[in-house]
């Protein structure tokens, strides 16, 4: 293993979409930004750099920073935001861990331009455990509004009310369908015979997305850098946050053929019917040759969606297996979702909310992860219920409002004690599909299913052989998804739903890890340039 550096400067840079320019933030001046290489076992030192007025944290999504919780990045939660002019390095081993990551800002919506990618190849000398692919693209989905992202936020948490959806999908940063606005979308050149890996990530700040070429099939051979047993598809469903690596085979006719990606749900923000599109394009096509299309699935299409995380497994073998906990040390139910709440200053009387089990949550001031390690009291409570406070019809149709309480709550585990959290989903408004991500893990996803949880009857029906393991999962619209890992990182990690609008609204909490006693098991002290608060 090696150790890598990197430099990102956070600049500003005027950026053209959709006939409009505006200056958005940036990783040196690229939208999407550079890709961070490396293999398995490798160290990797980020010096970040910020350039601009705003305040800037980047979060290296699906890393599991074991026993660095100081470089993971959430702002507030495991560190103070780097301020105008000042910088912050990242420092961190990618132990164990390989495969397709994302790396974003941590900070109010500026994930929406400030993101890339995080490529960790097999160590050297190692196989990719399926085909080796002739060559790799990488493939980013992000969204672009027209205005500025951050006032599109702010103005909706004033008023109380959803925020505007973005004006349009991206695919590496390019608008799509073409049109007079944009010179070129993205093109994806393949060659006849040849094998591609894609490695593709979903940036998008609030959709969860179907992605598809007209005419070819995807073989999925991985998910959040974790493998997967192959399976072949012609759509794959991704939330924000989430990676899946797909073998592509250039195995059709010659000619050219449109890629997509379109929306999943429809949510209480608003509707987006935008499709993003690309082509992707033999080498040898005769000029003007027509483009092959590809219907999409219908919004809201859970079958499709179901379908493909049911096929999801991870691979299993004896060189990647699935340690997946059997005995349960903190059996969890997290009630998450969005309801409303009184407001007096809120133009409807009433704003909007999201919780998990009642509580939303309440940014900090300092960071959670420094008030944790010099036991800095006030900040927050370790009192994060393990539990919904009262039992209900989470799923039903009659909107509860569950008058949510606000607070900076945790919920402390012993080092290396085993959680299963059953994320229900609920319909204080309406049924809605939550891409929920914890930091610091892997987790499995032993099971899930439609309406309220039943502990009894479920748990039977549990894969406890070869469920897929993500760091960010999808929780199905109207239903439940059950989650197991070992807390086998000690620190502060966070646990949030990956659609910006939902964090923002509260849909959030952290975990506690506490030290353990052997020589490895405690959190490394903090480095000194730590940004302060
Ligand atoms: Cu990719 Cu806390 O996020």
């Amino acid at each position: 293993s090696v150790v890598r550096h990197y430099k990102f400067h956070v600049v500003k840079k005027n950026t053209t979409r959709l006939c409009n320019s505006k200056p958005i933030i940036t990783v040196n001046g690229k939208f999407p930004g550079p890709t961070l290489y490396a293999r398995e076992d490798d160290t990797v030192i980020v010096r970040v750099v910020n350039h601009v007025q705003d305040n800037v944290t980047i979060h290296w999504h699906g890393v599991r920073q074991l026993r660095t919780g100081w470089s993971d990045g959430p702002a507030y939660i495991t560190q103070c935001p780097i301020p105008t002019g000042h910088s912050y390095i990242y420092n961190f081993t990618l132990t164990g861990q390989r495969g397709t990551l994302l790396w974003h800002a941590h900070i109010n919506w500026q994930r929406a331009t400030v993101h890339g990618a995080i490529v960790i190849l097999p160590k050297l000398g190692v196989p990719y455990p399926f085909p080796k692919p002739d060559k790799e693209e990488i493939i980013i989905f992000g969204e672009w509004w027209k205005s500025d992202v951050e006032a599109v936020i702010n103005q909706a948490m004033k008023l109380g009310q959803p925020p505007n959806v973005s004006d349009a999908h991206t695919i590496n940063g390019l608008p799509g369908p073409v049109s007079i606005c944009t010179s070129k979308g993205y093109t994806l050149h393949v060659e006849t015979g040849k094998i591609y890996l894609l490695r593709i990530v979903n940036a998008a700040v609030n959709e969860e997305l179907f992605f598809r070429i007209a005419g070819h099939k995807l073989t999925i051979v991985e998910v959040d850098a974790t493998y997967t047993k192959p399976f072949q598809t012609d759509t794959i469903f991704i939330g924000p946050g989430q990676t899946t690596n797909a073998l592509l085979a250039a195995d059709q006719s010659i000619g050219k053929y449109l890629i997509a990606i379109s929306p999943f749900m429809d949510t209480i923000v608003a509707t987006d019917n935008q499709l993003g599109t690309g082509i992707l394009r033999y080498k040898g096509i005769v000029p003007f040759s027509t483009t092959s299309l590809t219907a999409m699935p219908p919004r809201n299409a859970t079958p499709v969606t179901t379908s493909f995380m049911d096929s999801l497994r991870s691979l299993n073998s004896k060189t990647y297996p699935a340690n997946v906990p059997l005995n349960i040390d903190h059996s969890l139910l997290f009630t998450i979702g969005v309801g409303v709440n009184p407001c007096a200053t809120c133009i409807n009387g009433s704003r909007i909310v999201a919780d998990i089990n009642n509580v939303s949550f309440v940014m900090p001031t300092t960071a959670l992860l420094q008030a944790h390690y010099y036991s800095i009291g006030g900040v927050f409570t370790d009192d994060f219920p393990g539990n919904p406070p009262i039992p209900f019809n989470y799923t039903g149709s009659t909107p509860q409002n569950m008058q949510t309480k606000n607070g900076t709550k945790v919920y402390r585990l012993a080092y290396s004690s085993t959680v299963q959290i059953v994320l229900q989903g609920n319909s204080f408004i309406a049924p809605e599909s939550h891409p929920t991500h914890l930091h610091g893990f892997n987790f499995f996803v032993v099971g899930k299913g439609v309406g309220n949880y039943d502990p009894k009857n479920d748990t039977k029906n549990f894969n406890l052989v070869d469920p897929v393991e993500r760091n960010t999962i999808s929780v199905p619209t109207g239903g439940w998804t059950a989650i197991r890992f070992r807390a086998d990182n000690p620190g502060v990690w966070f646990m949030h739903c990956h659609l910006e609008v939902h964090t923002t609204w509260g849909l959030k909490m952290a975990f506690l890890v506490e030290n353990g006693i052997g020589p490895n098991e405690s959190i490394l002290p903090p480095p000194s340039d730590l940004p302060k608060c």
